[in-house]
């Protein structure tokens, strides 16, 4: 029996996040370039997205630049910039055609204008889209999404708010949490991801690194995902 043909359909996450992780030393492993990892990181976002579309996932949420990620070198972030404009670019019509909605997770207002451009036309264009709906976090933080969230509180003078009234100012706002949360090359870190979210998430972490994260690969977090017993703080 395959991994695939393992797999309960009756009990797939609603939403996976991934934080992909370990674009630089997959290269430095093969003695390439680190953007030689990133270009091949983005076959495996490619992959994975068209996996969890046939998996009829409806939330895929995956973790592309954090707010501590423009410390990078300025060529690296330009080489990161190019390869998410040439994805958005090549990938629009095939969104359309499999009805995935793209989204942003962020602030991308400290990304160059056309990247910016990019990113609005596709999210316009497949907001309609009624299969996966994939969320690219992009010069996002956890900490500040909650901070704004408090503004947000603050001005609409709510002095005790629900679990609710928090969510609803988050950029995930009317998607449910996260079920798994996967975290590919072995870090045993959060690093500021989705901390509201992911309270009640199954986490899942591989040694892998992510231009190698595979079909089997993405299978066997499903699998591990399936195994576990989610109690939600009930016995
Ligand atoms: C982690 O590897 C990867 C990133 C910070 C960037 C992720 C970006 C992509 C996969 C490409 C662009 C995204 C899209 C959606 C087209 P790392 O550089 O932190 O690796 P390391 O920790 O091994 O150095």
């Amino acid at each position: 029996m395959s991994l695939k043909e393992k797999i309960d359909l009756a009990k797939l996450p609603k939403h996976i996040a991934i934080i992909m992780d370990g674009n630089g030393r997959w290269a430095k492993s093969k003695f390439l370039p680190r953007f030689i990892g990133h270009a091949n990181g983005v076959k495996t976002v490619k992959n994975i997205v068209e996996l969890a579309r046939k998996l009829n996932i409806k939330v895929l949420t995956l973790y592309a630049f954090s707010t501590e990620n423009w410390q990078r070198p300025h060529e690296e972030i330009s080489f990161l910039c190019s390869l998410l404009t040439s994805y958005l670019k090549s990938e629009i019509e095939l969104m359309m055609k499999n009805q995935i909605s793209f989204r942003v997770l962020g602030d991308i207002s400290k990304f160059p204008a056309e990247v910016q451009s990019e990113i609005t036309n596709v999210c316009n264009k497949t907001k309609d889209n009624k299969s996966l709906i994939l969320n690219i976090a992009l010069n996002y933080g956890a900490r500040q999404e909650i901070i704004h969230a408090f503004e947000s509180l603050c001005a609409d003078k709510i002095v005790h708010p629900t679990e609710e009234d928090i969510s609803n100012r988050l950029y995930t706002k009317g998607l449910p949490d996260p079920d798994l949360l996967i975290r590919t090359s072995g870090e045993m870190r959060i690093s500021n991801f989705l901390l509201w979210q992911i309270s009640y998430s199954e986490i899942y972490i591989t040694d892998v690194f992510w231009p190698d994260f595979s079909e089997e690969e993405f299978y066997k977090a499903i699998l591990e995902y399936q195994k576990r017993n989610r109690r939600f703080g009930n016995v």
